[in-house]
């Protein structure tokens, strides 16, 4: 769903996946390539337990973020949802990038239960701003946005993840904008932060 009455046309919808690209290199969707990319956020867009927030100027997009209230079966879904489109794309990247192939292993065979802390939680699980506008509060209106949302949906608390990774400036973005650092877990291979915010 779209989180606001606005529609969305192809050309943001294509905006939003190149920016995905530049901003989250090492994503799983960004190996997958832009055009797995492109679908992954038209399904955002009509899916009704996803809501896809974007900020746009003058008709460039500048940032965007992806709310879901069911995170854990999201990659999932969005298989199921488009499972041939998406099964060629992925199998045949997979086959030349070591990279990729290992993070799809680990998402397949991986049955570990996210941190209780944050289970069940509507989860950001995206969010970049492109890299000319950002620290230009781009990221912080995309929260807002997020959190009246989820508020007028009766939700009271929130989550995020992200690499647990020192050098990784969202971090200080996370704590700064009042989440609180809940648990530290491997996903995908990688250890994460997960972080929690309380609404109202
Ligand atoms: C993380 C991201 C979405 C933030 O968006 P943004 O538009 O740049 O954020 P804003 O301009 O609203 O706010 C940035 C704030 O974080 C603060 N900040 C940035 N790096 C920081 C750091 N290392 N430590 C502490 N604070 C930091 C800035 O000082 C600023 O706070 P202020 O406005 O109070 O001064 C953006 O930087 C981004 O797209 N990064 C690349 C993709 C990414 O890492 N996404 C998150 C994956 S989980």
């Amino acid at each position: 769903m779209l989180i606001s009455d606005a529609t969305i046309s192809a050309d943001e919808l294509r905006q939003i996946a190149a920016l995905h690209r530049t901003a989250l290199p090492d994503s799983i969707f960004s190996l997958c390539g832009k055009a797995v990319l492109y679908r992954y956020y038209q399904f955002v867009s009509e899916s009704p337990r996803e809501a896809l927030i974007w900020l746009t100027e003058e008709k460039q997009v500048l940032g965007a973020a992806v709310l879901s209230f069911a995170p854990e079966q999201l990659s999932k879904r969005f298989v199921r949802w488009a499972p041939v489109f998406v099964g060629i794309r992925l199998g045949s990247r997979a086959v030349l990038n070591p990279k990729l192939a290992r993070k799809v292993l680990h998402l397949a065979t991986n049955k570990a239960a996210p941190p209780s802390a944050v289970q069940g939680l509507p989860e950001i699980v995206q969010i970049f701003a492109a890299p000319h506008s950002q620290n230009r509060g781009i990221g912080t209106k995309m929260l807002n946005q997020a959190e009246q949302f989820l508020f007028q949906q009766q939700a009271r608390q929130y989550c995020l993840k992200t690499q647990a990774d020192d050098t990784n400036p969202a971090n200080g973005f996370y704590l700064k904008r009042g989440f609180e650092l809940v648990a530290e877990a491997a996903f995908g291979g990688r250890a994460y932060k997960y972080y929690l915010k309380a609404l109202g």
